[in-house]
C-alpha cells in the first residue's frame, strides 16, 4: 500500500486522477492538498470523503512550508504528485507573478519537504509547453531542448529544471511526465474545449484565436492519468515521459467537432484576435512512454464525444461557474473580440 500526497487533487485532472486511483489502486491512501484557487473545487472529489481510512483533503497552499510539511513527515506520505499549478496560458498572459509564485516557488516547497522526509518519489506533472512551438513535421522526444513562450510555460519549465535539480543535487527520486492538452469531466470552463462545448450547448459562439490552424494533441484525461500511474510504477527514476495521443488536430477542428456532436450550426465558430505569442503547434514523440506499455484508449473523435456527453448530463457543475465569477474573466477576454468578429 502507498500513500499519496497529491497537489492540486481538486483541479481538473488531480480530481479525475484521485477517481482513477480508487478504481485502480483502491487500497492505496490518498491525501489531496489543494488551496481551492477558482479552479479548484471541492465538489470534484464529491463521495471520496466517505472513504475516510484511505482518502484525506486538506485545504491548503502548496507555498506553506508549515502546511505542506505537515502533510509529509512522520510517514504521512512516501510519495508525491505534483499537480497543482496555475494552469491557464490566458491567465498567465494577463496576470504572470502568481505562476512564478505557485508554479516555481510552489514546487521548489514541496521538493524540499520531499527531501526532508525521505520521500520514496516525487512525481511532478509536467507540460509539453516546455518545448514551445515545434515545426512540423517534427516531434519533440524528452531530449528537445526547452523553449517555452508563455509566463506559464516558462513557469512550468523552471519548476521543472528544479525537481531534475533536486534529483541530480540529493539524490531525490523524480519522475516527471509531460502531458499534452487533456480534455474530460470537470475541466474549468476557461480552457477551450471546456468553452467550446458548454457555449455550443447554449447556443453561443466560440471563439477561434486566429485562424484556428493552431494544432494541438487533444487527450482524454483517463489516458494521461493512467500514463501518470504507469510512470508511477514502471518509470525509471530520473527520467521524463512525454504523454499524448500523437494525433494532431487542429483548433477550428476540435471545435467543429464539438459542434457537430451537439448539433449546431458550424456558423458559431468566430475568428477572434490570436492569443499574444500563441503556439503554433506541439506534437510528441511518445515511443518512451509506451515502451512501459502505455497506450490511448481514446480516440480524438470518442474523447470529444464522451467530454461532450458529461457537460450535457452535467450542467448543475458548470452552470454556476459560467453565471459566477468566471462572468467577469469572460467578459475582460471576450467581450471586445467578439463584438470585432
Ligand atoms: P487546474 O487549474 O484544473 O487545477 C489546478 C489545481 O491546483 C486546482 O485545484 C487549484 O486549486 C490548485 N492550486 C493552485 N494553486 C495552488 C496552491 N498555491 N496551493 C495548492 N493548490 C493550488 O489544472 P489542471 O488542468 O488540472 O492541471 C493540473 C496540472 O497538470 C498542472 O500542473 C498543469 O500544468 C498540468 N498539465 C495540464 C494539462 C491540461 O491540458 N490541463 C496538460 C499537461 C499538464
Ligand atoms: O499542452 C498542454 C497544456 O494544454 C497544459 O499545460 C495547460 O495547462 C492547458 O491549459 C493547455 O494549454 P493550451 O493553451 O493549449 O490550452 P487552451 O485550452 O487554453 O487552448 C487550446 C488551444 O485553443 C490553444 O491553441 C488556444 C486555443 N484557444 C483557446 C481558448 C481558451 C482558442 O482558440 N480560443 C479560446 O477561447
Amino acid at each position: 500500500m502507498k500513500r499519496l500526497l497529491v497537489t492540486g487533487g481538486a483541479g481538473f485532472i488531480g480530481s479525475n486522477f484521485v477517481r482513477y486511483l480508487r478504481e485502480q489502486r483502491p487500497l492505496w491512501h490518498v491525501t489531496v492538498l489543494d488551496k481551492l484557487t477558482y479552479a479548484g473545487r471541492e465538489e470534484n472529489l464529491a463521495g471520496l470523503e466517505s472513504s475516510k481510512e484511505s482518502f484525506e483533503f486538506v485545504r491548503g497552499d502548496i507555498c506553506d512550508e508549515r502546511v505542506v510539511a505537515g502533510c509529509v513527515r512522520d510517514g504521512g506520505a512516501d510519495t508525491i504528485v505534483h499537480f497543482a499549478a496555475e494552469s491557464h496560458v490566458d491567465q498567465s498572459i494577463v496576470n504572470p507573478y502568481v505562476f512564478t509564485e505557485t508554479n516555481v516557488r510552489g514546487t521548489q516547497v514541496l521538493l524540499e519537504a520531499a527531501r526532508a522526509a525521505g520521500i520514496e518519489r516525487f512525481h511532478y506533472v509536467g507540460t509539453d509547453e516546455v518545448y514551445g512551438h515545434v515545426a512540423s513535421p517534427g516531434r519533440s522526444s524528452e531530449d528537445h531542448a526547452f523553449a517555452p513562450r508563455s509566463p506559464y510555460a516558462a513557469t512550468k519549465a523552471a519548476a521543472e529544471h528544479l525537481v531534475h535539480a533536486y534529483g541530480a543535487t540529493y539524490g531525490l527520486p523524480v519522475t516527471v511526465t509531460r502531458g499534452s492538452n487533456t480534455i474530460g469531466p470537470h475541466q474549468f470552463p476557461e480552457k477551450a474545449a471546456s468553452l467550446f462545448i458548454t457555449n455550443a450547448i447554449d447556443g453561443e459562439p466560440l471563439p477561434i484565436y486566429g485562424d484556428g490552424l493552431q494544432v494541438r494533441d487533444y487527450m482524454h484525461v483517463d489516458d494521461h492519468c493512467a500514463a501518470i500511474l504507469a510512470v508511477l510504477e514502471r518509470g525509471v527514476v530520473g527520467e521524463a515521459y512525454n504523454v499524448g495521443t500523437g494525433v494532431e488536430t487542429a483548433n477550428i477542428e476540435m471545435a467543429r467537432t464539438v459542434l457537430e456532436a451537439l448539433g449546431r450550426p458550424a456558423s458559431l465558430v468566430r475568428h477572434v484576435t490570436d492569443r499574444a505569442g500563441h503556439d503554433r503547434r506541439y506534437a510528441l514523440d511518445t515511443s518512451k512512454l509506451r515502451s512501459l506499455g502505455w497506450k490511448p484508449q481514446f480516440a480524438f473523435d470518442a474523447a470529444i464525444a464522451v467530454t461532450v456527453r458529461w457537460y450535457a448530463e452535467h450542467e448543475e457543475w458548470w452552470r454556476p461557474i459560467k453565471s459566477g465569477a468566471f462572468r467577469a474573466w469572460y467578459e475582460q477576454q471576450y467581450r471586445e473580440r467578439l463584438a470585432g468578429s
